[in-house]
């Protein structure tokens, strides 16, 4: 008996399996990583902002989040027509031209899928993002019940208004002018009318609702914000203990219990309603699906909506005071479609076109992110210009320089209220709301919302800047993200 033959002889029968199992593993996986690494260094794309691989991965994140506008303009500059690396406040990116996006767009979500990225990216399974992996419905309620009410919707935000700013904006209604924090203020209109769509009557005229649901949409961006700066193992022990963690649970306590005590109610009560929370409810199965997994959708939608649609106001607000000269030619605007209308309708918003347009190129030169279309890269991608995009990357459209470029858009960074009421069509360079199949699916309520607000300051107030002031305050840039001016005050005088 050979020496061989007598080792093989004394493994015991689990040994002798196991064996040429790990080395199948340790074989796929080899091959995979060479197979990963070769594609990753044949993909020649050049780098903009701090090497990772040098520099530290705090320190080139760090140094993307003070210079995120500059970087990216730069790297806009030299490499719009191709692609270019750059290391950002979460994942390294690359960040490829806008003249891909339409071959992009046709790969199914197994291949280059949003969700995961957004998980991701915010660290989804520690403050509940990831409920966007579990199930579509959030998704599917605003792109067919939602849209199909849409009219319903905004006669019930109608109805609501005159009370929110009445409570947003109190010594208007007690015949005095009063300078207010824009951002903020225009915020809590938002979460108030917001809440009306999300959760309806009688939760959206809930102080605790309205508190909890504002404070999920900072608490789940300042958790992953507090994680990010930790190593990966740590993570899941600090989380619980943050305060932002704290404050998530203690807030998803409350919702739970809120939502709870409501639809109990409701099923006592009965009625039709229009909310998202109904559809949401109309879409599980009673058993299938729990009051939590339904707390954590409507805590979801209500993060994606309500701070991207307040800040859409507020840079439309600035654009407002900054060219006041178009403001009585809005005003007429709004005036003729409500006669043509009869009144606030959905009918009536879609008559409004110069407003329309006003508030597109407000949008066009504020995007809220500096990049778009932010998607991970779940195998890899051989596009037809040859160029291989392996598996695990993260890709980026250089979303807000792009639309500022005076070759895309005649006017480049200037401001031409009247842009889209000329041009009247979309491009696929215009990626405020995101592109593809996964783009934002409120971008409808958006809209109608975002202009059924303005068109009411605008048709009931007198909005101005602080004496003195004529120009608009300069934007911030916090890592990718893009923000009207935080500390800007504004006055409201009540027109009669
Ligand atoms: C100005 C306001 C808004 C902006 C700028 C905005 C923008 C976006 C963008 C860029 C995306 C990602 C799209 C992509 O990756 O291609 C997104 C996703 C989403 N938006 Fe919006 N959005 C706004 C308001 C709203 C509103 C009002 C709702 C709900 C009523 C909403 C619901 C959602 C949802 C549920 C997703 C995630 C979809 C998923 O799981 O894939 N958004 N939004």
């Amino acid at each position: 008996m050979g020496l061989t033959e007598l080792f093989i002889r004394s493994l015991s029968p689990w040994t002798l399996t196991t064996i040429p199992l790990v080395f199948v593993v340790v074989l796929a996986s080899t091959h995979t990583v060479i197979r990963l690494y070769d594609e990753h260094i044949r993909l020649r794309a050049p780098r903009v902002g701090k090497n990772p691989w040098i520099w530290g991965l705090w320190r080139s994140r760090a140094y993307f989040a003070r210079n995120s506008k500059d970087l990216t303009h730069y790297g806009y500059d030299a490499y719009k027509d191709s692609i270019y690396r750059i290391q950002t406040g979460d994942m390294e990116r690359l960040v490829v031209a806008n003249s891909y996006l339409n071959e992009l767009r046709k790969l199914p979500d197994t291949r280059l899928s949003s969700k995961v990225a957004v998980v991701e990216r915010n660290l989804g399974w520690y403050n509940g993002v990831d409920i966007i992996l579990k199930s579509t419905s959030h998704v599917d309620v605003c792109r067919v019940q939602l849209v199909q009410n849409l009219g319903r919707v905004v006669d019930g935000l109608v109805a609501e208004l005159d009370n929110v700013f009445r409570l947003e904006l109190t010594a208007c209604f007690e015949d005095r002018a009063d300078f207010y924090n824009a951002s903020k203020t225009i915020l809590h209109i938002v979460n108030r009318s917001i809440a009306k769509t999300i959760v309806g009557e009688p939760l959206c005229d809930r102080d605790e609702w309205l508190s909890t649901s504002l404070k999920t949409t900072v608490n789940t961006g300042m958790l992953t914000d507090r994680l990010r700066k930790l190593p990966v193992l740590v993570r899941p022990l600090v989380s619980p203990y943050t305060a932002s963690g704290k404050a998530l649970k203690e807030g998803l306590e409350v919702a739970r219990r809120l939502l709870s005590e409501e639809i109990t109610e409701n099923r006592r009560r009965g009625g039709e309603r229009t909310d998202i929370l109904q559809w949401l409810i109309d879409r599980h199965d009673a058993d299938d699906v729990g009051i939590q997994f339904l707390t954590n959708q409507v805590l979801f939608i209500t993060t994606a909506a309500t701070r991207s649609t307040a800040a859409s106001i507020v840079h439309t607000t600035f654009d407002l005071l900054a060219y006041p000269q178009y403001q009585n030619i809005l005003r007429h605007d709004i005036e003729d479609a409500l006669m043509r209308s009869g009144g606030w309708s959905l009918e009536a918003l879609h008559g409004m076109e110069r407003l329309d347009s006003f508030i597109k190129e407000s949008q066009r030169l504020n995007h809220h992110p500096l990049l778009s279309f932010n998607r991970k890269v779940q195998s890899s991608i051989t596009l037809k210009d040859g160029l291989t995009i392996p598996a695990g990357t993260f890709i980026s459209v250089p979303s807000y320089w792009a639309a500022r470029d005076p070759d895309i858009h005649l006017n480049g960074s200037e401001f031409h209220p009247w842009y889209w009421f000329d041009l009247r069509s979309t491009s696929p360079t215009n990626l405020y709301w995101g592109y593809g199949r996964n783009e934002c699916p409120g971008r409808f309520m958006a809209a109608v919302e975002i202009k059924l607000l303005v068109a009411w300051m605008l048709r009931n107030f007198d909005v101005t800047f602080p004496p003195g002031q004529t120009g608009r305050p300069e934007n911030l840039f916090v890592d990718e993200r893009v923000r009207p001016c935080p500390t800007q005050e504004v006055g409201f005088r009540r027109l009669r």
